[in-house]
């Protein structure tokens, strides 16, 4: 039997108001992480695990009715089995991997937008995440009424796309908040860029971890 050691992978999340364009970054990330010999996965939540998918169809179907508490223990419960079936074994098989959204967005949504106080969320996280923290999250952050413009007319909004501007300039000042509170993890992007600056800056993120050792 083998005693080498595997290093433990990279946790990289993705975080934004909605419409703040995460997606054609992620392709970026991918075309990026691609080149390097990292095994780079990819994910997202709610969802990356087929219970956790079905929690995804509750908590954005527009005809869904949950009080905040359950929302946020919907969240975490997809968590919770995405950490234990996919995130974890990744990272101890010493791969990086990709979230589409984590725990930032349950403080930004939930707690910003909705109103559930961070001190229950943050026991909610502990109890979860037993101290698992992502080791970069690029928050890709951009005016909602911009968000709006770029989202307007080319999807069905979901329940929470269609929530009004109030929430969704709470959930982007929540997750400044936690960019201002978490400054050695979160890095704040402005997506109200061109494209190619975004990218190079992520390139810039990416290349500081790969080269943390
Ligand atoms: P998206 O993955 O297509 O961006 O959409 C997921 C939606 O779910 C988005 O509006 C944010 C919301 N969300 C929460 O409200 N709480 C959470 O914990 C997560 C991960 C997402």
């Amino acid at each position: 039997m083998s005693t080498q050691q595997v290093r433990r992978g990279r946790f990289i999340t993705l975080e934004g108001i909605d419409g703040a364009g995460k997606s054609t970054h992620l392709s970026f990330i991918r075309d990026w992480l691609s080149g390097r010999d990292v095994g780079a996965a990819f994910t997202r939540e709610p969802g990356g695990t087929p219970l956790s998918e079905k929690i995804r169809d509750l908590l954005l179907d527009p005809g869904t009715v949950a009080s905040l508490d359950a929302e946020a223990l919907l969240a975490f419960a997809a968590r919770q089995q995405h950490i234990a079936e996919v995130i974890e074994p990744a990272l101890a098989a010493g791969r990086w991997l990709v979230s589409d959204r984590f725990t930032d967005s349950t403080y930004a949504f939930q707690g910003g937008g909705r109103g559930v106080p961070f001190e229950r969320i943050r026991a909610l996280e502990d109890w979860v995440q037993r101290g698992l923290q992502p080791d970069l999250t690029l928050l890709f952050d951009l005016p909602t009424e911009v968000a709006a413009g770029r989202m307007a007319g080319t999807r069905v909004p979901d329940r929470f796309e269609q929530e009004a501007a109030d929430f969704h300039r709470r959930v982007r000042a929540a997750y400044l908040r936690r960019a201002e509170e978490a400054p050695q993890r979160i890095v704040v992007l402005d997506a109200g860029r061109g494209i190619a600056d975004i990218q190079a800056d992520i390139a810039v993120h990416l290349q500081r971890l790969l080269e943390r050792g």
